[in-house]
């Protein structure tokens, strides 16, 4: 470094100045002093690595672009000599600013060539070189001695230095290196010239006091690790990569890498918004910071989860579908009381709306009552006493008990009010490669009975619109979830749908072994609970309100 400043290359051989992005930022000293942790996301490498099948140029560019807008300070944009497409997103994704963009290589010339070339028009960028340092790899997998490795290392990082003025380097499987030739080579990417050093727990293998052993050595027997900011990279193998990464930044690491909903090879890489929270939640104890905006969360997870078909856990930290339900009636009444008794963050926090209260057969009268009120009945409306038996009745029945629920007991007059209108009588759908899914449903409602014939993307879509010919109302599907409630090729399938019409959020809920048919009768819940609500003169979430009825064919 001269004067502050980083002597590179750009690919080819011109060589310019150019301040190192990060570094130049926050220098060390300034990071430690100030307490802030760069976020280093690597969902779309680490992340998408660990996928059945790889995502397209622009999918990636999709994540990329709500990465910047969550405002990760790097993105681990992929492998660019593994193939022309990895090549390719990181050069897209090199456009994209905001966060620095980082490119993979090992500690192989040409790696580092192809990683530059793809990075050569980006904004803000970052070469990350990497090889492995255990006993392990260095003679099972490398065949090389320790003297070769550190050769490597350094010959490796000088190159990278002349094409990036930011250089990060990792010795893969630190978690389980001997602490003397970790600290040599620590040392010498350093003084190559690396910025950043990773340690990365590869296999997942450490426990918090270990790992901090290890950050506690370099920080004391490294001479020069002042000039570098000490990053961690832990794998979930023993469901520790959370708990490692934040114990050492407690001992000065000042990068955590990590995957959003924690995806990466074999259990996954740590959770971005497990890391990022726990930082934001426990500043009392963390004293740092991230520059992570945090209410761009959930749209992400959601946006990852979509875009990867990996599904979240519902009990997942941060963003499973569970993480902001109250369930138990002792902490929905406790929740009535005061939010802190039961709630740490607060939903707002990571872009949800709000907590949200699951009615079972344990919620208490005073919480079912509490959700009739907001649904906009008045106390006068409302006999608790009988309608809480009715209530316990169905919720035994149903499990969750939905606000269109709750509504149509209350509506009901008579036990005929909670009958369906509409049933599906018979449904025929006709799909395969290389055909137009077509579907025929019959309805009977009333004592007639109504045939419609549709085209649609898919066998669902087309079961969807024949029932929607039938019966005429206008139904916007916001999410289709389906599960497999048994195992086997036979498995029952079990789909809900969340779906909007007239203006209010309908759930319905379908069970069979066959998934169109059970995402018809999800379907037809939905249109049941639209027509009841019709005729109650309520929207879903409890208001009353005039309805224009659109005539059912
Ligand atoms: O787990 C690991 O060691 C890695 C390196 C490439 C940092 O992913
Ligand atoms: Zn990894």
């Amino acid at each position: 470094m001269e004067d502050g400043k980083w002597i590179v290359g750009k690919v080819g051989d011109e060589f310019e100045e150019f301040i190192s992005p990060i570094v130049a930022d926050y220098p060390p000293e300034r990071i430690l002093v100030e307490g802030k942790v760069f976020i280093f996301d690597t969902t779309l490498r680490d992340g998408e690595q660990s996928l059945p099948t790889s995502l397209s140029v622009e999918q990636k560019v999709r994540i990329a672009r709500q990465l910047a807008k969550l405002e990760v300070d790097v993105i681990e944009a992929g492998f660019p000599v593994s193939s022309p497409a990895d090549f390719e997103a990181v050069r897209e994704i090199g456009r994209i600013e905001g966060p620095v963009i980082c490119g993979l290589a090992r500690t192989v010339e040409k790696d580092i060539v192809a990683c530059s070339k793809a990075l050569k028009d980006a904004k803000r960028s970052r070469i990350h070189t990497f090889i492995g340092t255990s006993a392990i790899h260095a003679e099972k997998k490398l065949r090389k001695s320790e003297e070769e490795i550190l050769n490597m290392a350094k010959s490796c990082v000088k190159l990278a230095r002349k094409y990036c003025g930011d250089v990060e380097f990792s010795p893969e499987d630190a978690g389980r290196t001997g602490l003397d030739f970790l600290c040599r080579i620590v040392e010498t990417a350093i003084d190559a010239g690396a910025s950043t050093i990773n340690i990365p727990d590869t296999v997942g293998y450490t426990l918090p006091e270990g790992f901090v052993e290890i950050i506690d050595t370099l920080f004391n027997r490294v001479p020069n690790i002042d000039k570098a900011v000490i990053s961690v990279h832990c794998h979930n193998d023993l469901g520790m990569a959370t708990a490692n990464s934040l114990t050492a930044v407690r001992h000065g690491a000042r990068q955590i890498e990590c995957a959003v909903n924690g995806l990466g090879e074999r259990a996954g890489n740590a959770a971005l918004e497990e890391v990022v929270m726990a930082i934001k939640v426990r500043r009392d104890f963390m004293k740092v910071r991230t520059g992570v905006n945090t209410r761009e969360i959930m749209r992400t997870s959601r946006l990852v989860r979509d875009i990867c078909g990996v599904p979240v856990q519902p009990n997942k930290a941060i963003v499973g579908s569970n993480a902001f339900a109250h369930s138990s009636g002792i902490h929905q009444d406790g929740m009535l009381k005061a939010k802190k008794t039961y709630e740490i963050i607060s939903p707002r926090l990571v872009g949800l709306k709000e907590h949200r209260m699951n009615l079972t057969s344990r919620s208490g009268g005073h919480m079912v009552k509490s959700r009739l009120l907001s649904l906009g009945y008045s106390e006068a409306e409302i006999d608790m006493e009988s309608f809480y038996e009715r209530f316990i009745e169905l919720a035994d029945k149903k499990g969750t008990v939905y606000d269109d629920d709750l509504i149509v007991l209350m509506e009901a007059q008579s036990a005929g009010d909670l009958e369906d209108i509409y049933v599906l009588e018979y449904l025929n759908v006709s799909t395969g490669t290389n055909t137009v899914p077509t579907a025929t449903a019959r309805i009977s409602a009333a004592g007639e009975t109504y045939e419609e014939a549709a085209v649609g993307d898919g066998a669902v879509d087309a079961a969807t619109k024949a029932i929607d010919r039938i019966v005429g109302y206008d139904i916007s599907v916001q999410d289709y979830h389906l599960d497999a409630i048994t195992q086997g090729r036979e498995a029952l399938g079990r789909v809900k749908i969340v779906a909007e019409a007239d203006g209010s959020l309908f759930t319905g809920s379908g069970a069979s072994t066959d998934i169109v048919e059970a995402s018809a009768m999800a379907y037809m819940d939905i249109v049941n609970k639209i027509t009841r609500m019709r005729r109650f003169g309520r929207t879903s979430n409890g208001r009353k309100k005039k309805v224009r009825r659109r005539k059912s064919k």
